[in-house]
């Protein structure tokens, strides 16, 4: 569907051509002052230049070719030459009512989608998830599903941390607690037990207890190191326990992430790309493009139009060992091999923009790539407690995701139930959802360059611009619609109060708002549109009699407006990745 502003620009276009002026004058915008108007053109000024005329002549003479559109209500010339603009209500309404009708209410698909990986979660393995990787999972996930939405073949990759040193430092010490264990045996030659010798409990306790010990016991770090480099160079008794430790990490962090909402495609990690490396450095020698810099294998990334220093891509070190970008270039490759995308989104903390900036500089020297292949870091910013730090546990240690999804629950519980909002089994499924909302909306209406405050009085508040007022417009108009009966099909009509006219006109926006979204990875702009729309439903709500009106036709209107915007709200919020209770 063309959007609205495209249809008025060329109605105003075509009557500057009308009156002998260049069509391109006729470029329609939004109006500045709502109060005098709907939309504006300004291009009388630019034109009066050009033809030597006063503005508000020219501005005259457009108006004058616009009488009898009936597009319009209302075209005023206005000194020095503007161009008022108000909408007929039946034009406003047929284009609401294709609106109401087109597949995804008429929002254009990209013409140029297909296939897109988006990198987020990134959760290190035997790590307790923590509240760092919180926002990776919440913007990746949002940002995946504007993708999908517009077209695109999307794979979430959650890119595990499975393959550093904090493996061979739970293996270590495992070893030291547990000697007699088998996979520390090197004459076992039977099978591996099915099942792992420890619980997700056990593994956070360990690591923490492991990473603490390899700072000052330098025997101890020594053997995480030698334990490290024997699982990768695949040993079976330490490889078999690693595969215990994935699997009962992968399975916690199912759970985790299941709870936010958040699932991927793929469950792919670092250690998934190893094997591409050995070709992947053989090419890269191949091409002439690897150069040594003290000893290290390195790829110059420094371009002359860049303003300050680009350090070069360390792909090997003197000792052989490769890094965090070697694996990420070997990742690009297998993603390429595996789904030939033309886009891949990084959802990875703003601290590491330099790191990407060198991995997608050298793997367009390498060609690991295609030249259209658009790369992309969305670097987030961090998230802060009230103190303007990083947020922190009560007693100052890192706050482990669970244990914050789980005190967000504790608070939104008390107040659903304080307020009698719903009773018996509904508890917990409308706790949770508000639950969800405060949290995501909270982190999601924020740039995601930007460093935030969490504040749960704040974002779980049910009035102001939060998740919870904007769950709790879509529950009063589904309980309306309920009442009602059967909506459905209902036709959108013209609008007869200017507080159904402002909701009318909110909704043409929506295209406007889901394109800047999808253009710039960033679901604040979906965050905006929804208050606002919220906003407009509201007051629409206080000032209409809408389950009381008599005229059945008037109330057939009312319905199919409140019903298109419930739709469309909550077709805004499954693409921020929360959906509305059914009472609260
Ligand atoms: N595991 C990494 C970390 O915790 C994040 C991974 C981000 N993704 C990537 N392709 N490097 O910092």
């Amino acid at each position: 569907m063309e959007k609205i502003l495209n249809l008025i620009s060329e109605k105003v276009s075509a009557a500057f051509a009308a009156a002998g002026y260049d069509a391109a004058y006729g470029r329609v915008t939004v109006s500045n002052r709502p109060d005098l108007c709907e939309y504006q053109c300004n291009g009388a000024m630019p034109a009066a230049k050009a033809y030597h005329k006063a503005p508000i002549q020219i501005a005259n003479d457009v108006a004058a070719k616009l009488t009898e559109e009936p597009a319009f209500s209302e075209v005023q010339a206005l000194a020095p030459g503007f161009l008022n603009l108000r909408l007929a209500p039946a034009f406003l309404a047929s284009y609401l009512e294709q609106t109401r009708t087109a597949e995804r209410f008429g929002v254009a698909a990209d013409p140029k989608a297909g296939t897109v990986v988006i990198d987020y979660g990134g959760a290190n393995v035997a790590k307790p998830l923590h509240v760092g990787h919180l926002r990776s999972a919440i913007i990746g996930e949002s940002i995946k599903r504007i993708q999908r939405f517009f077209g695109n073949e999307t794979i979430g990759d959650v890119h595990l941390g499975d393959w550093g040193l904090q493996m061979g430092l739970v293996i270590a010490e495992l070893q030291v607690r547990r000697p007699e264990l088998c996979y520390f045996d090197p004459d076992f030659r039977g099978e591996y037990p099915a099942e792992a010798p420890f619980t997700i409990s056990d593994l956070e306790e360990i690591y923490p207890a492991a990473s603490a010990k390899s700072k000052v016991d330098e025997a101890f770090a020594a053997k995480a190191h030698d334990y490290t480099v024997r699982l990768q160079q695949g040993e079976p008794g330490p490889y078999a326990l690693w595969k215990h430790i994935m699997a009962v990490s992968v399975a916690d962090l199912k759970k985790n992430y299941g709870r936010l909402a958040v699932s991927f495609e793929a469950w792919l990690g670092e250690s998934d790309a190893q094997s591409y490396i050995p070709d992947m450095l053989r090419d890269m020698e191949a091409q002439g493009i690897l150069e040594t810099s003290e000893g290290a294998r390195v790829i110059r990334v420094q371009e002359e139009s860049d303003t300050k220093e680009v350090p070069p891509c360390i792909v090997m070190k003197s000792d052989g060992a490769t890094l965090y970008a070697t694996t990420d270039l070997a990742t690009i490759k297998q993603r390429m091999q595996t789904w030939n995308p033309g886009r891949i989104l990084y959802v990875v903390d703003k601290r590491q923009s330099l790191h990407f900036e060198q991995v997608f500089r050298s793997a367009r020297k390498a060609g690991l790539v295609r030249p259209e292949t658009e790369l992309r870091h969305i670097g987030y910013g961090t998230m802060n407690g009230k103190d303007g730090k990083p947020f922190k546990t009560r007693t100052g240690g890192v706050m482990r995701l669970e244990t914050l999804i789980t005190e967000i629950n504790d608070f939104v519980r008390a107040k659903v139930q304080e307020n009698n909002l719903v009773t018996g089994e509904d508890v917990e499924d409308t706790t949770a959802r508000i639950a969800l909302a405060a949290l995501k909306y909270g982190d999601l209406m924020n740039a995601p360059t930007k460093d935030y405050i969490f504040d749960l009085d704040r974002f779980a508040a049910f009035e102001g611009n939060t998740g919870p007022y904007i769950l709790y417009t879509i529950v009063r108009i589904k309980s309306i619609l309920a009442r009602y009966g059967a909506w459905e099909a209902l036709p959108i009509v013209p609008p007869e109060t200017p507080e159904a006219k402002d909701l009318m006109l909110a909704l043409t926006r929506l295209p406007d708002a889901l394109e800047l979204a999808y253009r710039d990875c960033a679901p604040n702009a979906i965050c905006a549109y929804v208050y606002e729309l919220a906003g407009f439903a509201n007051k629409f709500y206080h000032e209409t009699r809408i389950l009381a009106e008599a005229d059945e036709e008037k109330q057939k209107g009312y319905i199919a407006l409140i019903g298109l915007t419930k739709r469309i709200l909550e077709t805004c919020i499954e693409l921020l990745g929360f959906e509305a209770p059914e009472k609260m």
